[in-house]
């Protein structure tokens, strides 16, 4: 029998799937890792811990197994990983939902200017992209800048340690503000605005091509085989899409996992006006929209670990029941890391509004599952301005357990909701890239199918309550930026 390894590179845990030569889940392995936050607002991680992880999941999971052909890896987008001239890590990598790069995001939207970058990009400078840390770095660390020799990106640094070949794929690529989307090549006039010579950059391929085999020493401390080829990988988003089956034109998935995110597929190249939306390349060789919300299914686990103390987030649920449903007078700003789409501010917190003496824990907890569901919703709404009718979604991500997040979210969306039979949406998504990458399938298409579990439809009179409580939430924001930015002054 043959087998693929697919591999999710997350910001909690890298999570790794054995796949069999029909796509059918064989062996999982979840290995944990930390997050450090040095300052409000920043977000690191050591890339040697993401390996130890990595390396020591990848020896669990091939043990006792013969005939693994492939391993692919999926991974968070935008993470700044720097190397030095001899290849070792310069210092630890800035994470997709750091907020530090203030200034030079600022820099890059109003100096060089919003149409330019589109022009080169296809996108605007968002905080946590990878272009406004090189410049982070290059302002605030010029020793570390003069020693880079390699610019990486979170899945890639992991592909190297492999197979040490230094390479990307577009799908992640576009996630950097260097690349030019449309053309699929590195965009020079970016590079030259970052003060980075194209030499520095990672050689470019499709999600679904290899990048080289394993390496001798790394085939011996893993258990592999030297000829296991590996293929080039996706960003975790598109790769989620893969393996929720979000290609060809118009599909969507949400994925609720520590972000939450909103993909929409297609085989054309098209750029929102307004770049509210990323217009980054997909997996499958197309391209996709994708609104970015940097708390998730983080704002849950925020609140009832470090807040109500209990890790039951199904019990806590329990308390909130059908009645309650669309009748909440709190709500919550879901902005704990300062937020992306479509607001792009990283001054934004996480708040409470409408608190009153008989609030409780469970209008508490609502309000967070709810507050999260109306920022999908800004993204949707997005997406309609555009001419995008999402008429149903898939959905994936640790947030997808829950049935009352998925009612809530079903019901102020006004959409169908597709839960698939299979949970692992990335990593799916990997190893169904290293199957196409060794010749099982033609293409992406042709392995990105899906099975539903169960669909949850919305209901007309709760979706009707729901749009009354969004109009609401939708106040909230614009009324309170000011004081939010106000508040993080004494931050800088
Ligand atoms: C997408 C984004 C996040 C990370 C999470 O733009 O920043 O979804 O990819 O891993």
């Amino acid at each position: 029998m043959k087998y693929y390894i697919g591999a999710d590179l997350g910001t909690s845990s890298v999570k790794l799937i054995l796949c069999d030569a029909d796509g059918e889940i064989v062996k999982t392995v979840t290995k944990y890792y930390d997050v450090s936050y040095p300052h409000p607002g920043w977000s690191e991680q050591s890339p040697s811990d993401w390996w130890n992880a990595f390396s020591a999941g990848v020896k669990e999971l091939a043990e006792g197994i013969d005939g693994i052909c492939g391993i692919s890896v999926a991974g968070q987008m935008h993470g700044l990983v720097i190397l030095d001239k001899d290849d070792n890590v310069i210092r630890p990598a800035i994470l997709w939902n750091d907020g530090r790069t203030f200034a030079e995001t600022e820099y890059l939207n109003t100096v060089i200017g919003k149409q330019k970058l589109s022009e080169h990009t296809a996108n605007i400078a968002f905080a946590g992209f990878t272009a406004p840390k090189i410049l982070w770095v290059k302002n605030n660390e010029p020793e570390n800048f003069a020693r880079i020799a390699k610019i990486m990106l979170p899945k890639d640094y992991i592909n190297y340690r492999i197979t040490k070949v230094h390479a990307t794929e577009y799908s992640d690529a576009a996630g950097m503000l260097l690349l030019d989307v449309k053309n699929k090549c590195w965009s020079k006039e970016m590079l030259d605005i970052c003060s980075i010579d194209e030499s520095k950059m990672p050689e470019l391929f499709e999600s679904y091509e290899c990048i080289g085999t394993v390496s001798s020493d790394v085939a011996k401390k893993l258990g592999l085989s030297q000829n296991v080829k590996v293929i080039a990988g996706a960003a975790d988003n598109a790769a989620a899409a893969i393996g929720t089956g979000t290609v060809g034109n118009g599909k969507c998935n949400i994925s609720l996992g520590t972000s939450g995110t909103v993909v929409i597929s297609s085989d054309k190249f098209s750029v929102d006006a307004n770049n509210s939306l990323h217009a980054f390349c997909h997996a499958d060789g197309g391209y996709y929209l994708m609104g970015c919300m940097l708390s998730a299914a983080s704002c849950n686990k925020w609140f009832c670990e470090e807040v109500l103390e209990t890790e039951d987030f199904a019990a806590e649920q329990a308390a909130i029941t059908e009645d309650m449903l669309g009748n909440n007078n709190v709500y919550f700003l879901p902005y704990l890391m300062g937020e992306r789409c479509p607001v792009n501010d990283t001054n934004a917190s996480g708040m409470f509004i409408g608190l009153r003496p008989d609030s409780t824990r469970a209008d508490m907890l609502q309000a967070v599952l709810e507050g999260v569901a109306f920022a999908i919703r800004d993204n949707v709404e997005v997406a309609k301005s555009l001419g995008i009718n999402i008429e149903r979604s898939t959905v994936c991500g640790g947030g997808a357990r829950s049935e009352l997040w998925l009612k809530i979210i079903s019901n102020v969306l006004n959409i169908e909701l597709q839960v698939p039979m299979a949970e692992e949406g990335p990593s799916l998504g990997a190893a169904r890239l290293a199957m196409v990458g060794c010749g099982e399938y033609a293409s992406v298409a042709e392995c990105a199918t899906v099975e539903i579990k169960n669909t949850v439809k919305p209901d007309k009179m709760l979706a009707e309550r729901y749009e009354k409580k969004y109009k609401k939430f939708k106040e909230i924001y614009p009324n309170t930026k000011e004081l939010f930015r106000t508040l993080m002054e004494e931050n800088k």
